[in-house]
């Protein structure tokens, strides 16, 4: 195989030379345990420290307000089990889009009789019913409501303001999963009032294995990993160092170039969408895509032609290079299909439906070559009938 063009940032992205760079300084020179007293562990200890001091800066909370995790699922297991367990949580409130991490720890909670668990509604394209989920606040049972801020298949953004000041208003505690945009966007925790908010490194640039959760200061929770006193006795365990370093690394270059990557990313979308309304006039695009003002800029959820080899379209794509998704590859390996597509009242699981997903690394010149593999194997098609 000769050309490879990489469509699946959404799932995760390559890490930046100059976050490899700043991991590769500390895990070659700087291999104390934080945990230790002498200089080797000082040394250490003062880097993640460091790291949390930047990384809380950029977003306007305080240093202690953040716990450095294994990634997005430990974050988002920790705010709803803590809230539940430590915060007399009865009731969560969440949607039938989130990510497993979200869904599949609120089910389990429900299952065991912990929690009553109601889905908000949805509209038409997936963006949720703000009016129904207001009905459901206005009973004020001791609630968390965990609604991520842009779905990781279809992209379709929440918003936050309107969501945090209405849980604020009736009292809820309010998470929100931000794995999909820290980073792509610039998150000011002082204007926007958040119990919770979760990030993964991997999915702008940094490293997998860690990332982290906020937890608001007014808020006590407990730890959910137990271990030693480590994250200011919230999370046992010797820290991924090299991990923390590279993930205020990926913060720092997100942060200093936000608007030119979006700018970027955005063009490189738009180009696809017009690309592929002009090759298959049946297209239509899953969620809120056709609105750039609801819908994160990395994510292109589409909805190709019918064809009698929709369960090959990957496969052959793959074939040619080009690295895409059919839903999330988080529940690749399953057969289920996506549950977040199932759940959309403007979707065909019948037809195709192709997420490609691009970072400030994806060229025109990439989705460009994507669309013509895409004509390529439609026509082979076309010409076996
Ligand atoms: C929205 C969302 N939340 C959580 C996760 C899980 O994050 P991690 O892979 O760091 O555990 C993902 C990963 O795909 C995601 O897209």
């Amino acid at each position: 195989m000769s050309k490879r063009v990489y469509l699946d940032n959404a799932a995760t992205t390559p890490l930046a030379p100059e976050v490899f760079d700043a991991m590769a300084v500390v895990l070659r020179d700087s291999f104390g345990n934080p945990s230790s007293t002498h200089s080797f562990g000082r040394e250490v200890k003062g880097k993640i420290e460091m790291a949390r001091r930047k990384i809380a800066k950029m977003l306007h909370v305080t240093p202690g307000e953040l716990i450095f995790t294994s990634g997005g699922t430990e974050a988002d297991n920790m705010a709803i089990l803590g809230s539940v367990r430590d915060l007399g949580v009865k009731r969560v409130i969440t949607s039938p889009l989130e990510h497993h991490a979200v869904l599949h720890t609120v089910e389990d909670l429900e299952n065991q009789g912990q929690i009553e668990l109601d889905f908000v509604k949805l509209l038409p394209d997936g963006c949720v019913d703000l009016a129904h989920l207001e009905g459901l606040l206005k009973d004020e049972k001791p609630t968390l409501v965990s609604l991520m801020h842009a779905n990781n298949e279809i992209g379709n953004l929440l918003p936050l303001d309107k969501v945090s000041a209405m849980c604020r208003q009736y009292g809820a505690y309010f998470h929100t999963d931000t794995v999909q945009t820290m980073g792509h966007y610039k998150f000011d925790l002082s204007q926007l009032d958040v119990d919770f908010l979760t990030c993964a490194a991997h999915k702008l640039h940094g490293p997998k294995g860690v990332g982290f959760l906020y937890v608001n200061k007014n808020i006590r929770i407990k730890p959910l990993i137990h271990g030693g006193a480590q994250e200011r006795e919230m999370r046992g365990g010797t820290e991924n160092v090299y991990g923390i370093i590279g993930l205020a690394k990926a913060m720092e270059m997100a942060w200093e170039h936000a608007e030119e990557h979006q700018a970027h990313v955005q063009g490189v979308k738009d180009h696809m969408i017009s690309l592929l309304k002009a090759e298959f006039p049946e297209v239509q695009f899953n969620g809120a895509c056709s609105q750039s003002e609801q819908s994160l800029y990395t994510v292109l959820n589409v909805q190709l032609p019918a064809t009698q080899k929709a369960s090959m379209l990957l496969f052959s794509l793959d074939l040619m290079g080009v690295a895409c998704s059919g839903g999330s590859a988080c529940s690749s390996g399953s057969n289920k299909g996506s549950h977040v597509l199932r759940a959309l009242e403007n979707s065909n699981v019948e037809r195709p439906n192709v997420r490609f997903s691009f970072s400030r690394y994806t060229t025109k010149e990439d989705v460009e070559y994507a669309v013509e593999c895409l004509k390529s194997i439609y026509s082979k098609e076309a010409q076996l009938k």
